[in-house]
């Protein structure tokens, strides 16, 4: 498994101390809540920030764009220093173009579903992608419930991956934690974001060991 933690749950007020966490805390990604008040109704970090973030870590940063019309930015978010980005399935007119482009620009493609978005959508894209990011919350803010029905679609995507033989990793994001982990591995989420769990908890870094501990005692 791997840990995303969301650094949208962070003091945002001190993103390097945030960063610093996720390093000790064995993090493998740092997930990257880019969101511009009009596909969801908050307003979050633009890629000069994504820039900052990047240069003050190895690791790499996944770029979850819940914005209209991603092809507009997508340069400069590649640019910035993203390692993953996933595109949101509702903003995409062009898919194919824009999964071109992010491979193009030497980071892993991916592409996002809300959670009333069926999975069977990306039948005939999934060899053009790198991950399938499942939302497990309507996106917009940290700190909301899990939706349980998400996992029968982390084991649709995950026949789906398996029949055609391919590599594609699923991240599942939105309230994960201590009580939700667990069965989103077993569901097949091999990239579990998780925000509140760990950066509302007293101490981060036992937050993500936890959470790993869980995750991989499941499997
Ligand atoms: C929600 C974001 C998530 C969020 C996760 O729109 O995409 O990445 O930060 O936060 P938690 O883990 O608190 O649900
Ligand atoms: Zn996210």
């Amino acid at each position: 498994m791997k840990l995303a933690p969301s650094i949208l749950a962070a003091d945002l007020a001190d993103l390097a101390a945030a960063v610093a966490q996720c390093e000790a805390g064995g993090a493998d990604l740092i997930h990257f809540d880019v969101m511009d008040g009009h596909f969801v109704p908050n307003l979050t970090f633009g890629a000069p920030v994504l820039a900052a973030v990047a240069r003050r870590t190895a690791l790499p940063v996944d770029v979850h764009l819940m914005v209209d019309d991603p092809g507009r930015l997508l340069d400069d978010y590649l640019d910035a220093g993203a390692g993953w980005i996933s595109v949101h399935w509702e903003t995409a007119s062009h898919l194919d173009r824009l999964l071109a482009r992010i491979r193009a620009g030497g980071a892993r493609a991916g592409v996002a579903l809300n959670p009333a978005t069926p999975v069977e959508l990306l039948t005939d894209v999934l060899p053009q992608l790198d991950f399938v990011l499942l939302m497990s919350v309507n996106p917009g803010f940290a700190g909301q419930p899990f939706l349980p029905y998400v996992l029968d679609k982390a084991r649709r995507l995950r026949a789906l991956v398996a029949e055609r033989q391919l590599a594609v990793e699923i991240e599942m994001d939105g309230g994960l934690g201590a009580a939700t982990i667990r069965d989103a591995v077993v569901a097949g989420a091999g990239v579990c974001v998780a925000g509140s769990a760990i950066f509302a908890h007293d101490d981060p870094v036992a937050a993500m060991g936890h959470l790993r501990q869980l995750a991989e005692t499941s499997l």
